[in-house]
């Protein structure tokens, strides 16, 4: 089902800090060096409409934060609301997480990775297009610390369960550990808004983390020169749309945002 176009930011907003685009990063992208203040950065694959985003940065002012959103207009509302809250350690590229991951980032660069409610492709022509694929998931492995976790939140078991296969065969993984839901203290009190619009529709979340393991060894990075274009997906997932087949969830009143 299409969604509904996001808002656009301020246009008096200067986004120039906060939103990148895939084709001006330079191959390799090391992300420690793309932040004001030095330390470990985390990733957010498919940010959306940036809850996640900027709840985190404005909550751990050690750490960067950045987001890869292949959805122009989603990735330009999250930038907005970064460059609102004038936050300094979190950013947005927006382009396509598998080139990014798979061709752009270097080996041991991120100290965390977040993947909530990747979209589900439900029909099985389409299902090519899901980011949690296996080779995904080994330059998940690559390009984490060992020691860090890569998240894994959802709202469809079957794509869940099917991912935490994927990251068992890739060796680069200790098996997955729950994570718990925490009780919202106010209305926008969840790591993303796909799982609020979930929680208060009473359906359930299937979460886990995942630790990198210290003995493993990952694959090389995917070259993507000479051939460096716009398009998506020159790295180890297929190209993405930016809309998906998910069937949307009761509606649910997004407060504003
Ligand atoms: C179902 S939404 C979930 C958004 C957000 N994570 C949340 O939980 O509210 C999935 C998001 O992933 C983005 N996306 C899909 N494929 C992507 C890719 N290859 N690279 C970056 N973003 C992608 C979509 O455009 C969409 O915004």
């Amino acid at each position: 089902m299409p969604r509904r176009p996001p808002r656009r930011p301020d246009p008096g907003l200067d986004l120039s800090f906060h939103l990148l685009a895939q084709e001006e990063l330079p191959e390799p992208f090391d992300p420690r060096t793309a932040f004001p203040e030095l330390g470990p950065v985390e990733l957010e694959v498919g940010s959306g409409k940036g809850l996640f985003l900027t709840s985190a940065a404005a909550a751990a002012a050690g750490r960067n934060f950045l987001g890869i959103e292949i959805a122009h207009g989603y990735a330009r509302l999250t930038a907005g609301k970064l460059a609102a809250a004038a936050a300094r350690n979190a950013r947005m590229i927006r382009g396509d997480a598998g080139f990014i991951v798979g061709s752009l980032l270097p080996d041991a660069c991120l100290a965390g990775m977040h993947v909530y409610f990747p979209d589900p492709w439900w029909k099985a022509r389409h299902r090519k297009r899901r980011v949690l694929s296996e080779g995904f998931l080994a330059q998940a492995g690559r390009v984490l610390t060992t020691g860090s976790l890569l998240h894994i939140w959802t709202d469809v078991e079957e794509y869940f369960e099917e991912a935490l296969a994927a990251a068992a065969r890739t060796g680069l993984f200790a098996a997955p550990s729950e994570e718990a839901a925490s009780e919202p203290r106010h209305d926008l009190d969840y790591r993303t808004h796909f799982e609020r619009r979930t929680r208060l529709a009473g359906l359930p979340v299937w979460r886990a983390a995942l630790e990198r393991l210290t003995n493993a060894a990952p694959p090389r990075r995917v070259t993507a020169s000479p051939a460096r274009t716009s398009e998506p997906s020159a790295g180890p997932t297929p190209t993405v749309p930016a809309q998906s087949d998910r069937a949307a969830p009761p509606p649910v009143s997004d407060s504003g945002q």
